[in-house]
């Protein structure tokens, strides 16, 4: 039997490197496409995935390397922190690039797996967030990924273009990348590992969905693997809420227990990052009930896993 033919935009990087790693494991043939901008997952590429140094601005090339491609699973990103200091690069790759990937999706007939981001939300306005919560960005970045599910469903209906939009909640996980760009978590870690307080923006009280990155990536290969998803739009999540403070005193936790001290870590509070979200919280039923979608690692123990990832690696993305 031919294998599926899988080209992941942004396979490099933090989620998409474990998606090619899962989707191998699951007989697909994957091809990475990346331009190795900002990639902090190319460590936990398996050397069974064929890889091109690209950019998604680089039609032709994109064109070439989806030549035998079924599906093209869309996660090539410019991160949401840049898009406060460079704007313009982060609209450029998010949005025209996204553009370009839909096009070339619709004109070689291959079907395009667009990950979105909980972030194009901005704060939950009802609780949990369903998929039809309005997209109410609070930053560039955000505006950028809600932006591009609009292409993308604009080639759906005018063009024909097969896809699936996924919107996974933050996702946490080993090789999330841990220097310029880094997300909350490994923030925390740094900090801790040296017995600093972690700095905490705002109150702490602000909450969001964490969703272990091995969850998240099988929801995004559901989304290819579930004949009648084609046209829909799914939220990937944990289905719990958890504030940053519980996010901070289990990171500490696990951290103690990893190493074996008792140490007492303080926390530090700062002035509140722009555009800060307050609450998040997935309604996860829609990719229950279509996808067959169920994640299966809870915090405590997604975040020992990372903890001790860390510990053990000593790694810097
Ligand atoms: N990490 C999260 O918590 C989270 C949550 C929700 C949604 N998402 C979405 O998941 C996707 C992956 O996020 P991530 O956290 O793995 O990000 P990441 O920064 O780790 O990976 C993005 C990858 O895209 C590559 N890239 C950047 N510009 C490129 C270009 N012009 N051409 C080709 N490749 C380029 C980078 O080199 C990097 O390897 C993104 O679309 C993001 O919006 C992430």
């Amino acid at each position: 039997m031919t294998k599926r033919q899988a080209v992941v935009t942004g396979g490099a990087g933090f989620i998409g490197s474990h998606l090619a790693q899962m989707l191998l494991q699951n007989g697909y043939d994957v091809t990475v496409y990346d331009d190795f901008s900002n990639g902090s997952g190319r460590n936990n590429l398996d050397r069974k995935v064929n890889v091109v140094k690209a950019s998604i601005l680089n039609a032709e090339k994109f064109r070439v390397t989806c030549k035998r491609a079924d599906v093209v699973f869309h996660l090539a990103v410019k991160p949401l922190t840049m898009s406060f200091d460079k704007p313009e690069e982060v609209v450029k790759v998010n949005d025209y690039g996204t553009y370009l990937v839909a096009k070339i999706c619709t004109e070689m007939k291959l079907k395009m797996i667009h990950v979105s981001s909980s972030e194009a939300y901005g704060t939950a306005l009802s609780l949990p967030m369903k998929e039809q919560h309005p997209l109410f960005p609070h930053t560039i970045y955000a505006g950028s990924k809600a932006a591009s599910e609009l292409y993308v469903r604009g080639f759906e209906k005018s063009e024909g273009l097969k896809m699936v939009i996924v919107r996974p909640f933050n996702s946490y996980g080993e090789y999330m990348r841990s220097d310029t760009y880094a997300a909350a978590i490994p923030l925390f870690f740094n900090r801790i590992s040296k017995r600093k307080p972690p700095i905490i923006y705002g109150t702490g009280r602000q909450t969001r969905d964490f969703t272990y990155v091995k969850d998240t990536c099988r929801g995004i290969m559901l989304a290819d693997q579930t004949k009648n998803a084609i046209g829909d739009t799914f939220n990937i999540g944990q289905g719990r809420e958890i504030s940053i403070i519980e996010i901070v005193k289990k990171t500490i936790k696990k951290y103690n227990e990893i190493v074996g001290s008792n140490e007492k870590i303080k926390m530090k509070f700062e002035k509140p990052r722009r555009g800060d979200v307050m609450r998040h919280l997935a309604d996860i039923s829609h990719a229950r009930r279509v996808l067959g979608y169920k994640p299966t690692v809870n915090l405590g123990e997604g975040i020992g896993r990372y903890v001790s990832w860390r510990v053990n690696s000593q790694f810097i993305a």
